[in-house]
C-alpha cells in the first residue's frame, strides 16, 4: 500500500491491518503508552471543501504520533489561483511526508498521487471517503466483534459514503444493501466491483423496509452533499422516503446499531429520536477517525515501508 485513494485499491487483509493497527493505536492512546512513531515528520493536508471531524482528526493525529500537521485551504494557497496539482504534488514531495487532501474530483486525488514521491490519503472526493469508512468498519467491528457475515444497510443517496460503504463492506465480506431512489444509484465503478461477487451479495431497492430487514448495522449520510447546495431544497422531496426512523429501526436486527458519518440535519435522513437513541455508536464512529488514521500514517509514513 503507497497511497489511501479509495478502498477499491486495498486488500481485505491491508482493511483488517489497519483496523489492528487502529486498535493497538487506541490503546495506547488510552493508556498513555507513547507512540510517536512519525517524530519530525509532517503531512500536508489540503482542504477544498469544508471539515471539522476530518481536519481535526488528521491534525491531532500526526501531532501524536509527533509530527505536526500544515493546513492548506484551497483558497489560501496557490491551488486555488490555479497551479496545476502535478506541480503542487511535486513541491510538497520536496518538504513533507505526506499529503492528505480532500477535494472534488476523484481524478486529481489520482494524479495528486501520480506526481507525487510521498504517500497521499484521500480525505474525501465526491466519489469516495475512504478514511470514513475505515473508522465505520473498526466501530462495527468493536462493538459486534466480527465484521464477516453482518448485513449492512445504508438509506439514502448513492454518494460517496454509499460508494465506500460498499467496497469496504463487501471486502470485508459483510452484504449490503443499499435503498435509493432509482436517478441516485452508487458510482457505476463500484456496481461493477460488487458483481464480481456471488458472496457477500449486494441488494439495490427502492423500499427502504427491505434494504434494512434484518440489518445489523444502519447507515445513512446527507442529502445533499458538499458541493450540491443548490440541489438541496430539491433533493429534501427526492429523498423525503428515505428517511431512517422507528418504523425502519422495527425491521433491523433488535440489537442493530446506526452509523452517520457527520454532520446530521436531524429530521431529514435521520429523525432525532433514532439519532439520539443511537449517539453512542455514532460519535464512537466520529472518535475512530483519529485512531484508524494515525493506523494510516503510520502504516504509510513510517519507517517500517
Ligand atoms: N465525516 C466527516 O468527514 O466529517 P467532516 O466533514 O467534518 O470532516
Ligand atoms: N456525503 C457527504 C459526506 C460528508 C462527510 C459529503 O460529501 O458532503
Amino acid at each position: 500500500m503507497k497511497h489511501l485513494l479509495k478502498l477499491l485499491d486495498l486488500s481485505e487483509e491491508e482493511i483488517i491491518k489497519i483496523l489492528d493497527l487502529a486498535d493497538q493505536l487506541k490503546y495506547n492512546q488510552k493508556n498513555a503508552i507513547s507512540h510517536e512513531y512519525l517524530k519530525g515528520k509532517t503531512l500536508a493536508m489540503i482542504f477544498e471543501k469544508n471539515s471539522t471531524r476530518t481536519r481535526v482528526s488528521f491534525e491531532t493525529g500526526i501531532y501524536q504520533l509527533g509530527g505536526q500537521g500544515i493546513f492548506l485551504s484551497g483558497s489560501d494557497s496557490q491551488l486555488g489561483r490555479g497551479e496545476p496539482i502535478r506541480d503542487t504534488a511535486r513541491v510538497l514531495s520536496r518538504y513533507c511526508h505526506g499529503i492528505m487532501i480532500r477535494t472534488f474530483e476523484q481524478e486529481k486525488v489520482e494524479e495528486l498521487a501520480a506526481y507525487s514521491s510521498i504517500p497521499v490519503i484521500n480525505g474525501l472526493t465526491d466519489f469516495a471517503h475512504p478514511c470514513q469508512v475505515l473508522a465505520d468498519l473498526m466501530t462495527i467491528r468493536e462493538r459486534m466483534s466480527r465484521l464477516a457475515g453482518l448485513k449492512v444497510c445504508y438509506i439514502g443517496d448513492g454518494n460517496n459514503m454509499a460508494n465506500s460503504i460498499i467496497v469496504g463492506a463487501m471486502k470485508c465480506g459483510m452484504d449490503v444493501s443499499i435503498a435509493c431512489p432509482p436517478k441516485h444509484l452508487p458510482d457505476k465503478r463500484v456496481l461493477d466491483f460488487a458483481k464480481k461477487f456471488r458472496n457477500p451479495k449486494l441488494l439495490i431497492t427502492e423500499d427502504k423496509f427491505e434494504a434494512a430487514k434484518d440489518a445489523d448495522v444502519l447507515f445513512t449520510d446527507v442529502w445533499a452533499s458538499m458541493g450540491m447546495e443548490e440541489e438541496s431544497e430539491k433533493r429534501k422531496k427526492t429523498f423525503e422516503g428515505y428517511q431512517i426512523n422507528s418504523e425502519v429501526m422495527a425491521v433491523a436486527k433488535p440489537h442493530a446499531i446506526v452509523q452517520h458519518c457527520l454532520p446530521a440535519h436531524r429530521g431529514e435522513e435521520i429523525t432525532e429520536e433514532v439519532f439520539e437513541a443511537h449517539a453512542g455508536e455514532i460519535f464512537d464512529e466520529a472518535e475512530n477517525r483519529l485512531h484508524v488514521q494515525k493506523a494510516v500514517m503510520v502504516l504509510l509514513m513510517g519507517n517500517n515501508q
